[in-house]
């Protein structure tokens, strides 16, 4: 088609959003009601009373069953509509049902004063007097995965009690009275309706028109309670912090807890140069997506990935952006113990053909145009020309023996990474990091039982190739790591030194000034996966300036993405490391970029802008 050419924005089906980002830019309240309409809703949220005198004339069907409409409005988390409602109408079942409550009542007033069980004498009349009662219940369904009640169980029970209030409130606004009853063991009231042992009876609800007009609720009239001032009950960022009280110096999302534990100086310096990124970027990047010519967010994972770079740039990346990449080589005592398919010697070798660009990352660095760093940051054995030589020491020492690093040489091995990082940073628009180290998935599955608590046979894999009985010694060696080392996960720097490598430690520090420069960082497999973990769990501001480049085909980097909150970009089986995976996501970036600049959008073509606007 033709520049010139009329391009209409295609038809929504039915029921979606046909809102466009421009008109939701230039006015954000443009979704409220009017006026009249809101004062209708502030009227039936501050009027709803809790009613206990009914008049007996019984509710129109149409109109109870708008209400039961109403109550299955409600939210649900995962839309599991738990909500169940027993309409009780025999006068038989309510007399029974106030006998229960009555006992229940005289149980409970005995802990009250005169007054007090004067006034719930009055209360628990309305079951016999209302028409209707409706008890509503939450059909628990045990073993039914529910998204969102993963982590809580009981969301059920909060959807539930929402579809009460929307049934609450829609009866006000009918005039109809809503009392809810809870004086009863729910034992009773399951025997009663013969309710199966899954289903909570959450509320008993009287309904009629109701026999008063209480203008406050009955509790506060009778001088039980009074509604409390709302400024006591808001907090702001931390639990009892008012309003009016300074902040907390930075307040950092974090998907995960935050390291407790009093982290050296040094480190505090590099941490604290990560900021976290900016959320209104993405909104940006989203407004500019929804003017391209295709459906809103059909680009997936494009999409999202643009939005990720706005948030570490503030902008979208460039259309060929100027990737740097580091690979970090180093050498591990625990290599001696057979946990890799190559002899410890192979890391120098394979170091050195990455950086004459005969490895797979030397090939990709040369396509992409690449600047590529390969750094020797503790290999052992002589020195291996053409690496950037920033060794630390010769190789880690042997985890099942004691902590790889000294302090010392920790703190330079991040150094060295941050360095190294941050020079590249300045050249380029992101940063691509990877590794080389014979026996660091060893290392990196140590590290990830340290920092998760996960068991070494969930994040033990078969690196470049174990077979059963390799893999059978790199568990024993990540359990014999675990036992020498006591790592406490509260302590990343610490399960850093006593399990990481010089290269994972080198990682670390480079992830730091990727991001302190606002550059992405494009991360490779499962080592540089696990490296982020820890860095994040020290400076979770960090996370958004990461990538997942791709998932490896090491099945303990999934977790590690899984933990970071990442989608990967890739999923090519890959298993090779040196930063390849990272590589070979890269034009993804420049794409994404491409689509998002180069494509039409529905206004060019005068269509929309005549017609919306
Ligand atoms: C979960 C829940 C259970 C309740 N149970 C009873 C009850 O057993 N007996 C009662 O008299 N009122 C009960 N109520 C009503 C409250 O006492 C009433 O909502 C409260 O006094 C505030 O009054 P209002 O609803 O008129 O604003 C219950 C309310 C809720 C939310």
């Amino acid at each position: 088609m033709s520049l010139g050419e009329r391009f209409e924005r295609p038809p929504l089906p039915p029921g979606f959003d046909e809102s466009r980002a421009r008109e939701r830019r230039s006015d954000p309240a443009g979704w409220r009601f009017d006026d009249a309409e809101r004062a209708g809703v502030w009227r039936a949220i501050t009027e709803r009373r809790d009613i206990r005198r009914f008049r007996p004339d019984p509710l129109p069907d149409e109109l109870l069953r708008r209400l039961l409409e109403a109550a299955h409005q409600a939210p649900s988390v995962g839309l599991m509509q738990p909500w169940r409602f027993i309409l009780v109408r025999e006068e038989r079942t309510k007399a029974e049902m106030q006998a229960l409550v009555a006992r229940e009542r005289l149980v409970q007033a005995e802990r009250f004063d005169e007054r007090a069980r004067h006034y719930l004498d009055l209360k628990i009349e309305g079951i016999r007097e209302a028409p209707l009662s409706i008890c509503v219940c939450c059909d628990r369904e045990p073993g039914r995965e529910v998204l969102g009640r993963h982590t809580i169980r009981d969301t059920d029970l909060y959807s539930t009690c929402l579809a009460i209030e929307n049934l609450w409130l829609a009866a006000r606004a009918e005039g109809v009275g809503v009392g809810w009853v809870s004086f009863y063991r729910e034992d009773d009231l399951r025997a009663l309706l013969g309710l199966p042992e899954r289903v909570v009876p959450v509320a008993w609800l009287c309904l009629g028109y109701p026999d008063e007009r209480p203008s406050r609720p009955g509790l506060e009239a009778a001088g039980w309670e009074r509604r409390r001032p709302l400024d006591e009950l808001v907090f702001a960022e931390r639990w009892g912090k008012r309003e009016s009280e300074p902040r907390p110096p930075t307040i950092v999302a974090s998907a995960y807890a935050v390291a407790p534990t009093e982290q050296p100086d040094w480190w505090r310096r590099l941490a604290d140069e990560v900021r976290p990124g900016d959320p209104t970027a993405a909104i940006r990047v989203r407004d500019a997506s929804d003017e391209l010519v295709k459906p809103a967010g059909s680009l997936g994972a494009l999409e999202t990935l643009l939005e990720r770079w706005a948030i570490a740039t503030g902008t979208t990346p460039p259309s060929r952006p100027r990737a740097g990449i580091i690979v970090f080589a180093a050498d591990h005592g625990v290599a001696e113990r057979g946990v890799s398919l190559y002899p410890a010697r192979v890391g120098a070798q394979v170091a050195a053909a990455a950086a004459r660009g005969e490895t797979a990352i030397g090939v990709l660095a040369r396509a992409l145009g690449a600047e590529l760093v390969v750094a020797d940051v503790g290999l052992s054995g002589p020195r291996v020309a053409g690496l950037v030589d920033r060794r630390v020491v010769d190789g880690s020492a042997d985890i099942t023996k004691g902590p790889a690093l000294t302090a010392g040489q920790l703190r330079t091995a991040i150094e060295t990474g941050h360095s190294l990082a941050r020079h590249l940073a300045q050249r380029c628009d992101l940063l691509i990091l990877g590794e080389i180290g014979i026996g660091n998935t060893t290392v990196a599955s140590a590290l990830l039982a340290a920092l998760t608590r996960l068991p070494p046979e969930a994040v033990c894999g078969r690196g470049t190739g174990l077979d059963a009985q390799g893999l059978e010694r790199k568990r024993d060696t990540v359990a014999s790591a675990l036992a020498a080392n006591a790592p406490d996960g509260a302590d990343p720097l610490e399960c850093l030194r006593r399990l990481g490598g010089l290269e994972i430690a080198a990682l670390v520090g480079g992830l730091l000034a990727a991001a302190a420069a606002r550059r992405p960082v494009l991360l490779d497999g499962f080592a540089t996966g696990v490296a982020a973990l820890a860095a994040c769990r020290l400076q979770p501001a960090l996370r958004d300036y990461l990538i997942a480049g791709h998932r490896s085909a090491e099945p303990a980097h999934a977790r590690v993405l899984t933990e970071l909150g990442l989608e990967p970009l890739l999923d090519l089986r890959l298993r090779l490391g040196e930063a390849s995976g990272a590589a070979l996501a890269l034009p993804l970036v420049g794409l994404a970029a491409r689509l998002h600049t180069e494509m039409r959008r529905f206004d060019q073509a005068g269509v929309d802008r005549a017609g919306a606007e």
